[in-house]
């Protein structure tokens, strides 16, 4: 039988050396493909090409399945993101980022019982970066919302919730300010709600769910919220269960998946052999499940969790000193 294609973009900063960590770590558990290997970010624009270039988006889409590493995007001016363009381009719809305690890891929440989920709208909103400046001191940008983007993201998040014999979905947002916008991503969770007896819904405005993840975490299952206030929560939810290492992700639209981790490409440690691609793993173990592969996902996980339980093969980032192939290595040699 033919080897399963996934298309695999590398990214910059820390994104070749933990794409590079990751694939190994699924061929030496026994999962096999054939990896497209594509360009996006700094790499393509050496080669003059745009952040995201079309061939990419193109082999992507045909593929169907995508591995992404992380790609720079400079604050102020410079380039647009690569990200936002794949994310439109393919309408990749749904951000669906797990945030969840792993035992062994030292956190400020050790204790607690963390196992959310954030569904974060993926092409609307400010992230949207809709931006002009009629005058010099005065820069505006455009905030926009739709009903069937509302719809769909919604409808996806009550459907995640039943997969995973979850309880509870709660909208974060900021409808008693934006009524317009936000009143509208509300008022679209309560309709699609009522198709969903069985699950408790329920809202909470942005910045007091920021108060009761730090306070109460363990109270929330399924958060479902907009494009940029999906990104601000997401991470504070990775801090909350050891950081931006740890913290996978997957895009999902109707008919394409890109998996990559909730962080950057963190330039402060790239190219140092340092960062743990704990969080790309399990961005791709998601993707396994995604393709149906359930034992070999089960297989990395559970290694992953033994891994971080035995506490001697740690990254710098959870105060370890392991390299990235040194927990590489260990990754592999638990899975057995
Ligand atoms: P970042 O997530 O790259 O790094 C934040 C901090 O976390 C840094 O101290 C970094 O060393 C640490 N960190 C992140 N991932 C780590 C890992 N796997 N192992 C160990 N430590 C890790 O965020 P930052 O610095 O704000 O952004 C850097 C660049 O990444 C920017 O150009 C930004 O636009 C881009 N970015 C790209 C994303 C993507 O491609 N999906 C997502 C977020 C940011
Ligand atoms: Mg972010």
């Amino acid at each position: 039988m033919a080897k399963r294609r996934i298309a695999v973009i590398p990214g910059d900063g820390i994104g070749p050396e933990i794409t590079e960590a990751v694939l190994s770590i699924l061929e030496h558990t026994g999962f096999e493909a054939e990896w497209v290997f594509l360009e996006a970010g700094l790499g393509a624009i050496k080669n003059g090409l745009p952040p995201m270039p079309q061939a990419t988006i193109d082999a992507v889409q045909e593929i169907g399945v995508a591995l992404k590493g992380p790609t720079t995007t400079p604050s102020g001016g410079g380039h647009s993101s690569a990200n936002v363009a794949l994310r439109k381009a393919l309408d990749l719809f749904a951000n669906v980022r797990p945030a969840r305690t792993l035992p062994g890891v030292r956190t400020l929440y050790s204790e607690r019982d963390i196992d959310l989920i954030i569904v974060r709208e993926n092409t609307e909103d400010l992230y949207a970066g809709i931006e002009y400046q009629a005058h010099p001191d005065v820069a505006q940008a455009i905030k926009v919302i739709t009903r069937p983007g509302c719809h769909r993201l919604v409808k996806y998040s009550f459907e995640l919730a039943i997969r995973q014999g979850r309880h509870r979905v709660t909208a974060v947002h900021k409808a008693n300010i934006m009524k317009l916008t936000d009143g509208m991503f509300l008022e679209e969770f309560y309709k699609v709600a009522q198709d969903y007896p069985h699950l408790k819904a329920d809202d909470i405005i942005v910045d007091n769910c920021c108060m009761q993840l730090v306070t109460r975490p363990e109270q929330f299952d399924v958060l479902v919220t907009e494009n940029l206030y999906g990104d601000i929560v997401s991470d504070l939810c990775a801090g909350l269960v050891g950081g931006l290492g740890l913290a996978p992700g997957a895009n999902i639209g109707e008919n394409c998946a890109v998996f990559e981790a909730v962080h950057g490409s963190a330039p402060d440690i790239a190219g140092k052999g340092v960062a743990n691609p704990t969080a790309l793993l399990l961005s791709a173990v998601m993707m396994l499940r995604h393709l149906g592969f359930s034992a070999q996902a089960d297989k990395i996980a559970n290694s992953v969790q033994r891994v971080c339980a035995d506490g001697h093969c740690t990254t710098i980032d959870l105060g370890g000193s392991a390299s990235t192939k040194e927990f590489m290595d260990e990754v592999v040699a638990q899975a057995g």
